[in-house]
């Protein structure tokens, strides 16, 4: 990263031809002057630098009640021969079995790198029962939030899924300053997302790690988000798992454009009316247009972060009803839900090949990400 960096910022000293861009970043390790076409943000991962890469320390699942707990440890996160490893690991190997289900955990630390990174859903302390345990897993989620934000460019991460049941890794882009209010109404870049499943089919169709998918989420609030608009998929019969692949964004003023191996994937070009009318809000007069301010793009006209993550399980995005050899033991909704799950280890922690070569198979890796400006 750091020679990268030096690399840009010498360019633009010398006064060489620096054609302005329309993208702008901010965060500590943002460059000073971003010159159209130019790279701003790189990562081979020749080594972890925590000065990029801020770990979420959090007991919470998400609105989707995933049943990690991500936190900093070399054990989920680490960098080995030039790759990121995003590797998820059982609670009960650090705690010990009879911790999840009487146990009480409180994430919150002392120092600043220690600190509790999402208290919602509980997420700085819980105390298991029988019936809902404390989570069964442990993973990682990394973000750039203080590091790298922003808006505009072309983004390149080079990724290997997971595979592994119920294995939710995810590569995507929040937004820096939610200009536009919480969560959708400031949007969210999905670039890839997958499952880990290698046999998993819904009405005789693989879902698992034979798919990426790649969403767009945005609206006025929760309950209306037009995502449905803005999803693709793309299937690949070796599985995602089986080689890296590049996951593409372009973003410009006009349009958001995903490609996987520079074959574009889906495109969301929003017309004069804007995400307002790409979603089909302005049919609904009562409820008031949060980006009318804002640009045709709004609300991705302002500046997001990197994530990436290695979930597991959880209410959202795994279907009920799929047919798989190891199947489904929670329901969407459940109250036993993470319960379900670890008691039926004996059929998804094999699939995990956790201890084969550190763990690999089920890592989510990350050989490259980087960012050009417009
Ligand atoms: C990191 O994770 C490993 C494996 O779960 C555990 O044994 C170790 O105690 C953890 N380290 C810390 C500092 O929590």
């Amino acid at each position: 990263m750091w020679s990268v960096s030096a690399g840009v910022l010498a360019v633009a000293s010398l006064g060489a031809a620096c054609t302005p861009s329309v993208t702008t970043v901010s965060g500590t390790h943002a460059p000073a002057t971003v010159c159209s076409g130019a790279l701003i943000f790189a990562d081979d991962f020749n080594s972890f630098d925590l000065e990029i890469w801020q770990h979420e320390n959090t007991l919470a699942g998400g609105g989707n009640w995933e049943f990690q707990y991500y936190n900093n440890n070399r054990t989920n996160s680490f960098v080995h021969s030039g790759l990121l490893f995003l590797r998820p690991s059982l609670m009960s190997d650090q705690f010990g079995e009879a911790f999840l289900s009487a146990g009480t955990l409180n994430v919150e630390g002392g120092e600043p790198a220690d600190r509790c990174t999402n208290p919602q859903w509980k997420g700085c302390e819980r105390t298991g029962t029988f019936n809902n345990p404390l989570n069964p897993i442990k993973s990682a989620r990394i973000r750039t939030v203080n590091s790298f934000s922003f808006r505009y460019g072309r983004v390149e991460v080079r990724a290997k899924m997971p595979a592994g049941d119920w294995l939710w890794p995810a590569i995507w882009l929040m937004p820096a300053y939610n200009t536009y209010g919480t969560w959708p109404a400031s949007g969210e870049i999905d670039l890839v997302e997958s499952r880990g499943n290698r046999a998993m089919t819904l009405y005789g169709v693989p879902i698992g790690v034979q798919e990426v998918c790649s969403t767009v989420h945005y609206g006025p609030y929760p309950a209306l988000n037009g995502w449905e608009r803005a999803r693709w998929i793309r299937r690949n019969a070796a599985g995602y798992h089986s080689n890296f692949h590049r996951y593409q964004l372009e973003w410009t003023p006009d349009y958001l454009r995903i490609s996987i191996d520079d074959l574009e994937l889906g495109r969301v070009t929003p017309g004069n009316g804007g995400f307002w009318q790409f979603g089909g809000f302005n049919s609904n007069p009562n409820i008031e247009n949060p980006w009318r301010f804002g640009s045709k793009m709004a609300p991705f006209d302002e500046k997001f972060y990197l994530v990436m993550n290695l979930a597991v399980g959880g209410t959202g995005y795994f279907p009920d009803g799929v047919r798989n050899p190891s199947p489904k033991p929670w329901w969407n909704g459940s109250p036993t839900a993470a319960r379900d799950f670890w008691n039926a280890r004996g059929h998804w922690l094999p699939t995990w090949n956790l201890n084969v070569n550190d763990g690999r198979d089920a890592s989510l890796q990350v050989d490259y990400v980087r960012i050009w400006a417009l």
